[in-house]
């Protein structure tokens, strides 16, 4: 990829970027989740229905996350935003936390962090946890405690039917409109097809820029980006910026 003085770059990453690290994808899990359905342990009905499952199941994920190193693409990624500076941007599916790890500054979580939580009740902050809950033990908020309220701590993470983070798309949208004709827009280890990146492909397209799709195997629409690069990414994503 041919990068100016112009060029912008949108980045936006899936689970596919991680699983080099020993993160399992959904599809690697067969897309069961420690054998639950994922409405069942990610959606705020399944956290109604049984907290301690739902804190059972991201206690797991965040324990499997022990030893887990960022990978050569994450890094890649790290180089390029010290190139461009605020002409780079990193939109990110994963909760994982490597890219920031890796060094990124110019992130958005779209769906949160594994290693946060926050308060299902008041609006303290989300705050780092990396706690592991004991299995039986539901974490409760302390601020509210001290009010003598009982509430709820839930993972800081982006369930299925909740909105995403304010602000997320409002700064995507914003970059590509900034970046016009010299946005190039890279997807990595995300399957091309469904949203977000579909219609960051579509938006790409309409201000006269260039897509990129860096996967492990062939979407099934591969018309839809400009590029298509297939191979693992800790290979492909290095070597696209190069
Ligand atoms: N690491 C994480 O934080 C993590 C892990 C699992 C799921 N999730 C989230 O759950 C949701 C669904 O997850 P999903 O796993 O279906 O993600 P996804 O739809 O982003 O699919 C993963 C894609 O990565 C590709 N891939 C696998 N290994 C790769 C590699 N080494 N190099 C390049 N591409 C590779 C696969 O072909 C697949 O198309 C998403 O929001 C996802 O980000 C996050
Ligand atoms: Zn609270």
């Amino acid at each position: 990829m041919r990068i100016t003085d112009t060029t912008h770059v949108l980045v936006l990453t899936g689970a596919g970027i991680s699983a080099e690290s020993g993160v399992p994808t959904f599809r690697d899990a067969g897309g069961l989740w420690e054998g639950h359905d994922v409405t069942e342990v990610a959606s705020p009905e399944g956290f109604a229905a049984d907290p301690l499952l739902v804190w059972r199941f991201y206690s797991q994920r965040r324990a499997g996350m022990q030893g887990i190193e960022p990978n050569t693409a994450h890094r890649a990624l790290v180089d390029l935003e010290r190139r461009l500076g605020d002409r780079f941007l990193l939109a990110t599916q994963n909760v994982d936390g490597l890219h920031a790890a890796a060094g990124s500054e110019r992130i958005i979580e779209m769906h949160g962090a594994l290693m946060r939580s926050r308060c299902t009740r008041c609006d303290r902050p989300p705050f780092a946890d990396t706690t592991a809950y004991r299995a039986g033990v539901a974490p409760m908020c302390g601020q509210c405690k001290a009010r003598g309220v009982d509430a709820l701590l839930r993972p800081d993470i982006v369930w299925f039917g909740e909105m995403l983070p304010e602000g997320a798309i409002a700064q995507i949208e914003a970059f590509v409109r900034r970046a016009g004709r010299n946005l190039a827009f890279v997807a990595i280890g995300t399957s091309g097809l469904v949203h977000p990146a579909a219609g960051l492909v579509e938006a790409a397209r309409r201000v006269g820029g260039t897509s990129y799709l860096v996967n492990l195997e062939a979407p099934a629409n591969v018309t839809a980006f400009d590029h298509v690069v297939l191979g693992p990414a800790t290979r492909e994503v290095p070597a696209l910026f190069t």
